[in-house]
């Protein structure tokens, strides 16, 4: 089963700050020893990263804002396949969460579900779009990987993040299109599904106070994830989110590989 140690090169996108910091230097760390990228739009806080990582020069940084337009997200992804050409796995760790009441709809601020939308999912899959030509390329002689991170609010959604939730369970639906589609072509797709994990990013609603009473560490949410990433698991649900997983979606995936197999039969027929 190909795994995150068969990784040589991987950019992680939404590097500068919580689950994806802490998963590139649990990346960073492995024995196989892989190029990490480390992405985002604060530049002090790649520089910081690579001043205090990067001693023997496998960790490297570049500084991309995704909520950009269309062709220049295209321009970047291929200015970075050219910069890498052994980059072999992206990890999307992009991503920013807004609450709403939609009790009082006057109060839904409809440009921050836009933003929200274009964070959480538009770039997500622009970049996929952008980077699946160098990554199939790659799986024509080993394996190349995609790596993106919903969340347990795309099994169940948490009706204050409404939006945000909307976001993730479209992660989560293309993760498993994308999985069954791209397993031919060596590219192998992998979904994590964090709980409410120690991060940033419920900073600016002013909950992280409240959240850290019952957050789960970033150290536990690294060391579980990395030892799934290792043992080559295509869906990742991590702590809490294991139980709602077994109960909505055990054998999803094995239904959406059937669908695509009887989709392809169909076709073969014309
Ligand atoms: N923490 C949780 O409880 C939790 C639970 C489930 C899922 N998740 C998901 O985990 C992922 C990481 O979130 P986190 O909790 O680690 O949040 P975080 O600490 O706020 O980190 C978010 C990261 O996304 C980057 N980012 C945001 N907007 C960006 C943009 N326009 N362009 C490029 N990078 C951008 C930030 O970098 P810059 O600001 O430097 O650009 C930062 O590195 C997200 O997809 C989130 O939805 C988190």
């Amino acid at each position: 089963m190909p795994s995150i140690n068969d990784s040589k090169c991987i950019l992680i996108v939404g590097s500068t700050a919580g689950l994806g910091r802490s998963l590139a230097l649990g990346i960073l760390a492995l024995p196989s020893k892989p190029t990490v990228i480390v992405c985002g739009r604060r530049k002090e806080r790649l520089d910081e990263l690579v001043a205090a990582h990067g001693g023997d020069g496998r960790l490297k940084a570049v500084q991309l804002d995704v909520a950009t337009d269309r062709a220049s997200l295209k321009a970047s992804v291929e200015d970075i396949v050219k910069q890498y050409p052994e980059l072999d796995a992206i990890m999307l760790s992009s991503g920013i969460q807004h609450i709403y009441n939609f009790s009082k709809p006057e109060t839904i601020d409809l440009d921050n579900i836009a933003s929200e939308l274009t964070v959480n999912y538009i770039s997500i899959v622009s970049m996929i779009t952008f980077f699946l030509p160098h990554l199939i390329k790659i799986g024509e002689t080993r394996p190349s990987f995609i790596y993106t991170i919903s969340s347990g609010l795309a099994v169940v959604p948490s009706p204050i993040v409404a939006n945000y939730s909307a976001t993730k369970a479209a992660i989560h639906s293309l993760s498993l299109s994308l999985n069954v589609q791209l397993k031919d072509q060596n590219v192998h797709v992998v979904e994590i599904l964090p709980p409410l994990v120690e991060s940033e990013l419920h900073d600016h609603q002013g909950k992280s106070e409240v959240y850290s009473k019952f957050w789960m560490s970033l150290e536990e949410f690294t060391k579980a994830t990395m030892e799934c990433l290792e043992r080559g698991d295509a869906q990742v649900p991590i702590g809490a989110i294991a139980g709602s997983y077994a109960k909505y979606e055990t054998g999803k995936l094995d239904s959406v590989a059937q669908m695509r197999a009887a989709q392809l039969k169909a076709m073969e027929g014309k």
